[in-house]
């Protein structure tokens, strides 16, 4: 198997027989949490990440021009649910980056905790992504936010939270077309969500998932 640099920073392409895999380099050795494929190369353990499961990596597979995450980077994940993408974001910041990890669901939290338990840089929050005043003494300025809500007003959410995100900073939002409204096409939805991004951020790329992630498109947005 040959592991290969991809032009996004801590992500990796491994080609193998069948397929290319998607990967990063565990920071966690001999721990995983999500059954993830785990390969071993030169020694170090690298973790399959799975675009059928992750937004971030369809993305990566539908080529988008810019994955704004790098070591040591502050992250601040809104909608981290068990933790899947947020682990892949903590391999890629590593030890030195701190990756905010919020839901409001008690039930995928209580998940979420035995995975922060495990890697340092992961900080847990139990709160509601529409009342940024309930968390804010509780996180710190950020270099990007990570947000994957599957609500109806998610650009009115990111919007809230953008006074946490410091000065040219990212912004990914991976929306979903059925939560903001059924009966409308999808290209419509995105057409209206990229209007009202445009109004507070620089879009710098978007891609539609289908069909790995269906009815979902996703934005990578800089802050002015
Ligand atoms: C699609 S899942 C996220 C999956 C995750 N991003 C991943 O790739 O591993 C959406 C999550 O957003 C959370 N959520 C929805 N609305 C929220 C809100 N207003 N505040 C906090 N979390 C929210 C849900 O509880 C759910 O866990």
């Amino acid at each position: 198997m040959k592991l290969e640099k991809t032009k996004y920073e801590g992500i990796y392409f491994l080609q193998n027989n069948r397929r290319g895999l998607i990967v990063t380099k565990n920071l966690t050795p001999g721990k995983s949490f999500f059954n993830e494929k785990v390969i071993e190369i030169n020694n170090e353990e690298y973790r399959n990440l799975d675009p059928t499961r992750s937004k971030l990596a369809a993305a990566i597979v539908k080529k988008i021009s810019l994955v704004p995450i790098k070591q040591q980077d502050k992250i601040l994940y809104l909608g981290a649910s068990h933790g899947y993408t947020p682990s892949f974001l903590s391999d890629v910041i590593g030890e030195k980056g701190i990756l905010f990890c919020l839901d409001f669901a008690p039930r995928v939290v209580r998940d979420l905790l035995f995975v922060c338990e495990e890697r340092k840089n992961m900080i847990p929050l139990l709160a509601d992504a529409n009342k940024p005043e309930t968390y804010k003494d509780r996180i710190t300025e950020v270099d990007l936010i990570y947000q994957d809500l599957a609500q109806k007003n998610q650009v009115e959410i990111l919007i809230k939270n953008l006074q946490f995100l410091k000065k040219k900073g990212y912004a990914i939002i991976a929306i979903k077309a059925r939560s903001i409204d059924v009966t409308k096409s999808p290209r419509i939805i995105y057409k209206e969500t990229e209007n009202k991004l445009n109004q507070y951020l620089k879009i710098i790329d978007k891609k539609e998932l289908d069909p790995l992630q269906k009815d979902h498109c996703i934005f990578i947005c800089q802050k002015r």
